[in-house]
């Protein structure tokens, strides 16, 4: 049982986080960066909706909440798409921060009157941590794409690289393991994740580290992005319609904006912000592929020393900064080589934190999938046109992620903190 001052602490250290990605004058909560996005007050009192339903109301939409039927439906992300949320109208940042405020207090109160084994309760309190760091991460792509003078800083210092690991791979021997978890090893997995189940999966080699701008500025150099013969089909049929010739963020002039600073592209920096059909084409350049999500789970949290798996890459510690670039402070992914201490049993080295890395996985259930109590979460996208990410990025709270996280998303998507690693037969 996770202890009740730990989810505490963890809902705390959430909500200052989101309080910080708010802290603008109103006109700048309400714009909106990009169609793709939500403006940022949405996605502050859609959380502290969520928060209500899920841990006041007994996910019960009928049972009365603080809001008025209306003015909820708002903030249900199924019934107003991103491009709509700017032309609805919005709770005020100081009604939707006292709202959020309230929630929050009476959440508190309920966890302090729970029981050490209440697992249920437990379980959804995790929801709400994980569900609102991850539109923490919406909300720095959102910021991410603003224009106009940056409204934040350049981010925290990162360790420095090793220089000789770009490019370089380990070997995952073939054999069976331990796919997907459990409640009782990760109670707060979600319903994707779950269950663990045996795989077993032909040998492999997979990058010790993820590809970096100056490997992508080779295969920009060499015409990547001009010749179809890299991408698939469907890749190269959006490349020629969106243009694409460079991951986004990147200048002609050979620079590149981050979070609205403009700045060189550091040569050793895991590449993000490219499209899955990209990856593809630059694993196809580099005489690679892109590894399935079952491949790098295995290669992320399996021990073949002890036939089971590590709670995390590097053993049984928490994530800190030691070991991986997480919790959004750097706003950026550290140079190759920066956690060798983190390096998983097989030695791949920043599997979680960094960059999400896209795998060649649609999003489908393990078999035996159970909805959670967020039935929304996961079952509406396994039949769409999705491809699974893994690891996270430097974007995303260590008190959410583990090798089992799975993300998803189109593959022609970008704005998110994506890159890619490769894989290749043996
Ligand atoms: C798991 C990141 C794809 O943002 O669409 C947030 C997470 N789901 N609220 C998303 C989510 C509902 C989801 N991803
Ligand atoms: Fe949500």
């Amino acid at each position: 049982m996770t202890s009740r001052e730990t989810l505490a602490r963890r809902l705390t250290k959430a909500r200052d986080r989101t309080l910080r990605l708010v802290e603008f004058d109103d006109a700048e909560l309400h714009r909106q960066y990009d169609p793709l996005m939500s403006p940022l007050l949405w996605d502050l009192a859609h959380i502290g909706w969520q928060e209500e339903l899920w841990l006041l109301r007994g996910n019960d939409p009928h049972r009365p909440g603080m809001l008025t039927p209306d003015v909820e439906r708002l903030y249900d992300a199924f019934e107003n798409s991103r491009a709509s949320r700017v032309d609805l109208p919005l709770l005020p940042p100081s009604d939707a921060r006292m709202f959020c405020a309230t929630v929050r207090n009476k959440a508190l109160d309920t966890l302090d009157a729970l029981t050490d084994d209440d697992v249920e309760a437990e379980f959804n309190f995790g929801l709400v941590i994980s569900h609102e760091n991850q539109h923490d991460e919406t909300m720095m792509q959102a910021l991410n794409l603003r224009t106009g003078p940056a409204l934040l800083d350049h981010g925290t210092a990162l360790p420095p690289g090793r220089p000789d690991v770009a490019g370089t791979s380990v070997l995952v021997p073939g054999g069976p393991f331990v796919l997907g978890v459990d409640a009782v090893t990760e109670p707060h997995s979600l319903d994707n994740e779950r269950p663990a189940h045996i795989v077993d999966v032909p040998a492999f080699r997979i990058g010790r580290v993820p590809v970096t701008n100056g490997e992508w500025r080779q295969f920009v150099d060499d015409g990547g992005y001009r010749q179809p013969r890299w991408w698939s089909q469907r890749g190269w049929t959006h490349c020629e319609q969106a243009g694409l010739t460079a991951p986004q963020f990147w200048n002609a002039d050979g620079t590149r904006t981050r979070f609205g600073h403009v700045e060189d592209i550091p040569a050793d920096e895991p590449v993000q912000h490219v499209t899955y059909f990209e990856a593809e084409a630059f694993a196809a350049w580099a005489g690679a592929r892109l590894p399935t999500e079952v491949e790098w789970e295995k290669a992320c949290a399996w021990d073949p020393d002890v036939g089971a798996r590590r709670r995390f890459p590097w053993g049984a510690s928490e994530p800190t900064s030691a070991f991986t670039n997480l919790d959004g402070d750097a706003l950026r992914p550290a140079p190759v080589g920066a956690y060798p201490t983190g390096a998983s049993a097989y030695g791949a080295e920043q599997m979680l934190g960094d960059v999400w890395e896209w795998t060649s996985s649609p999003l489908r259930p393990w078999p035996g999938f159970t909805p959670m109590l967020y039935e929304l979460y996961s079952q509406p996208f396994f039949d769409g046109d999705y491809k699974v990410l893994r690891g996270g990025s430097w974007a995303v709270a260590a008190d959410i992620i583990r090798p089992s996280f799975r993300n998803w998303d189109h593959p022609i998507r970008r704005q998110i903190f994506s890159g890619l690693r490769l894989a290749w037969d043996v």
